[in-house]
């Protein structure tokens, strides 16, 4: 018992944040590559013009993956890196670049998942209105047309989108992320309605021009909910707390029922309608459909959660964290308990076959007087996590695979170089790859398929 036995062990990264080579063989701009030239937004001014320079090195990062002993990888295509403005003609050098890093993939036997889109909005569409307008919809339909097109023949797993509740919340409600807009609340629901319309669309075209039979599903994110204790009533404290509706206007992307249930079930929670319904754009019932087209697996961001009990009044309260509460170099709290619970109740609500797309944190990471990195606290992390997946496969949970984020550190969208999330420490003055000791413990641990944690 554990893991089953074909387990994707992986890595995630995506394209934004470790290609560079922004301005090389045709690529069309995106969003990031606006917002980054923008003084004051990013820290330190930087930009993910070089990045991790994977578009001129992927066969060395290949490589490395290989040795490591990944068995999937989970990354992105740069929409505009393919159709420059957005739709229209195809760029060719982009087209390649993909092929050959696929290739180089299969060749190292590492399985690719491909994400349509992590976030590099292409700025030719961006002009056009973005999300805004409802031609937003056949637009990225018509790209996942031409990715199923070039890339189905080798590449079986897809995921649509990335986190939309990021890339609408921290874009357009919070306006720190590109293009750094903060919208009325009104428009975010608008943009939402079409983010999903998007998904299903992209479902569609790619199940009608792939080449093969391919396996389809869709990435969002959340913060878990855990039980304070295992008495019932705290039990469903936190399932009702997961799934609940942000009361906040201004905090209503972060949750996962508003952006899973229409995908999943064809309808927008009812708490969502009642509480939110006057903001809502009109919808029918064929564009409930169109985004309800069926997945095969689910894909979900887990990085913390919280701890809840049921309150003296009935209702979920989340139990506060203490001084000193485990956390991240980036302040997160370090809450394991959300990759037991998370799944569980993901899998009860949904039924689908799950996939961690992404989960991991950022260290102070240095290279030390011996040439090494070391990074102890992640690897306590990444064991502390992974015994709670393994218990969720345990007690029934169907999941199939975990991408560890990242696969090397990367650029942090509006945080720059400052946070290293990676299992490859990256030395930017020389673009020299070096593996933190989690490294060296995640590759052993996927040759024991997950024995290695008790
Ligand atoms: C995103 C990644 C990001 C990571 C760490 C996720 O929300 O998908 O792009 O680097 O979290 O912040």
């Amino acid at each position: 018992m554990g893991f089953c036995k074909d387990f994707a062990w992986g890595a995630a990264t995506s394209a934004y944040q470790i290609e560079g080579a922004a301005y090389e063989d045709g690529k069309g701009p995106h969003i990031w590559d606006v917002f980054c030239c923008d003084n004051g937004r990013i820290a330190c001014g930087e930009s993910g013009d070089v990045a991790c320079n994977h578009y001129h090195r992927f066969r060395e990062d290949v490589a490395m993956m290989k040795e490591m002993g990944l068995k999937a990888y989970r990354f992105s295509l740069s929409w505009a890196r393919i159709l420059p403005d957005g739709t229209g003609a195809v760029n060719e050098a982009g087209i390649r670049f993909y092929q050959e890093l696929i290739d180089a993939l299969l060749d190292a036997g590492i399985e690719p998942y491909i994400t349509l889109f992590h976030w590099d909005y292409p700025y030719a569409l961006q002009q056009r209105g973005g999300w805004m307008n409802p031609e937003s919809v056949e637009w990225f339909g018509n790209y996942a047309r031409v990715v199923a097109e070039y890339f189905s023949d080798r590449v079986v797993n897809f995921f649509t989108l990335n986190e939309p509740q990021c890339f609408i919340g921290l874009s357009y409600q919070d306006g720190v992320h590109a293009p750094g807009v903060k919208a009325p609340v009104q428009d975010t629901f608008l943009m939402a309605h079409h983010v999903l319309m998007a998904h299903g669309r992209a479902v569609q075209m790619m199940r009608k021009y792939a080449k093969q039979e391919i396996r389809i599903g869709y990435a969002p994110t959340g913060s878990m909910s855990y039980p304070d204790s295992d008495r019932p009533e705290d039990i469903e404290a936190a399932r009702t707390h997961l799934f609940a509706i942000p009361e906040q206007a201004d905090r209503w992307t972060w949750n996962v029922s508003f952006w899973s249930d229409p995908v999943l079930f064809g309808t927008y929670p009812e708490e969502a309608l009642e509480r939110y319904g006057h903001l809502m754009p009109k919808f029918t019932q064929e564009e409930m459909r169109l985004i309800a087209q069926p997945i095969d697996i689910y894909g979900q961001n887990i990085y913390n959660g919280n701890r809840i009990r049921c309150g003296k009044d009935g209702k979920p309260e989340i139990v506060p964290r203490w001084q000193g509460f485990p956390k991240t170099a980036l302040n997160w709290p370090v809450t394991p308990e959300c990759l037991y619970w998370g799944p569980k109740f993901l899998y009860e609500r949904y039924g689908k076959p799950i996939y961690i797309t992404e989960n991991g944190l950022s260290c102070h990471d240095a290279v030390s007087v011996d040439g090494r990195v070391h990074d102890p606290n992640r690897i306590d992390f990444l064991h502390r996590y992974l015994r709670c997946l393994k218990q969720s496969a345990e007690d029934g949970v169907d999941i199939r695979g975990y991408f560890q984020w990242s696969l090397m550190d990367n650029f942090e969208w509006h945080s720059g170089y400052a946070e290293r999330f990676g299992l490859v420490f990256v030395d930017y003055q020389t673009q020299q790859r070096i593996w933190k000791d989690s490294a060296y413990w995640y590759r052993d641990l996927i040759r024991s398929n997950g024995d290695m944690i008790d």
